[in-house]
């Protein structure tokens, strides 16, 4: 299997790393337009191969897409990140310019490639790695809610003091302030959550989910990487293993929830064909209101790139 990760930042360098140490991949392509970056981070990486004992190789690329050619998955985690003040949103035109570029470049060596996206404003960038692939949306997603469940699964844990591992739960929506995450849906051990947990230390740690990120800039100056780039991993190993996976991952709706046109954060089943099937929970009254309020948010993104691009 061949990866290639696009961007050798924070993210993309340790997406690279975690594929590598675990062998998801045995051919990792890291790629950057920085001159030489790609290849020192790659380099490195390979050089712990020999003490965390593993054999996938890592090779880096300054913009030289000949080297990602017949890629089966791609994770695009180039742009800029949030500095502290900065919203998502702000991030828009820069982004959207790179993650163009990168796309169109990944397909023409590519065309079969699943995509996955990690860049901000995640769910919009999402919908512009969509437009630019020209390919099945079921093939080009986006990775948040992995990440955002991992933050909401890390707090529960910290609380009740008990293993991460044992802790379930499902978040939907767009990846920013307004996520849903549901506690009706959250799980310890097969136990529902709000016979563990008071409900209004629940809603604090909800609350805390919904700014996580924020929490991560405030406290470093630059937005998180171990996490993320440990989530895309993870949704990369789902597909190159078909391990038939559910994750909360950002997809292209065609009427699930009620919702079409639109990137947003929903259950689906990660395999070999990239998403298998969108699962479709019964949300109450309280949860769709929440869901669509999440929906407006991110439209309202979409329709600023539509309208940068009617005027490009
Ligand atoms: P970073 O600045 O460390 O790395 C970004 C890399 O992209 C840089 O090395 C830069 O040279 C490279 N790059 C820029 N333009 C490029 C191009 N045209 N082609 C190839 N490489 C290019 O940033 P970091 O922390 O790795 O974050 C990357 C992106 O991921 C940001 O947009 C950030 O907001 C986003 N992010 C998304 C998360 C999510 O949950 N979806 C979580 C964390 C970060
Ligand atoms: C995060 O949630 C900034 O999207 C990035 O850490």
């Amino acid at each position: 299997m061949k990866v290639t990760v696009v961007g050798a930042g924070n993210v993309g360098a340790t997406c690279a790393d975690v594929l590598a140490s675990r062998e998801i991949a045995n051919e990792i392509i890291l790629l950057d337009i920085k001159d030489g970056f790609a290849e020192g981070k790659a380099l490195d990486i390979w050089q712990s191969a020999p003490i965390n004992l593993y054999d996938s190789r890592t090779i880096g690329s300054t913009n030289d897409y000949t080297m990602t050619k017949d890629s089966d998955v791609v994770v695009i985690t180039s742009g800029l990140p949030r500095k502290p003040g900065m919203s998502r949103d702000d991030l828009i035109a820069t982004n959207a310019g790179i993650v163009k570029t990168v796309t169109e470049n990944v397909i023409k060596y590519s065309p079969n490639a699943i995509i996955v996206v990690v860049s901000n404003p995640l769910d919009v960038m999402t919908y512009c790695a969509y437009l630019n692939a020209k390919t099945d949306s079921k093939k080009v997603f986006g990775m948040a809610g992995v990440l955002d469940t991992a933050r909401y699964r890390a707090f529960l844990a910290t609380e009740l003091n008990v293993s991460p591992k044992d802790i379930q739960a499902v978040l939907m929506g767009g990846h920013g302030d307004t996520m849903v995450p549901l506690p009706r849906y959250t799980t310890v051990a097969g136990i529902p959550v709000t016979e563990l947990i008071a409900e209004d230390k629940l809603n604090e740690i909800i609350e805390r989910t919904k700014f996580g990120g924020g929490e991560i800039v405030k406290l470093l100056g630059t937005s998180a990487w171990y996490a993320p780039g440990a989530a895309a991993a993870q949704m990369v190993e789902a597909i190159v293993r078909d391990q038939k996976r559910i994750f909360p991952v950002c997809a292209w709706l065609t009427g699930e929830y009620g919702l079409k046109d639109i990137y947003l954060g929903v259950p689906v089943v990660l395999g070999k064909n990239g998403i298998e099937r969108i699962i479709e929970l019964d949300l109450n009254d309280a949860e769709k209101a929440l869901l669509s309020e999440s929906a407006e948010a991110v439209k309202g993104v979409m329709e600023v790139l539509d309208n940068m691009n009617a005027t490009a």
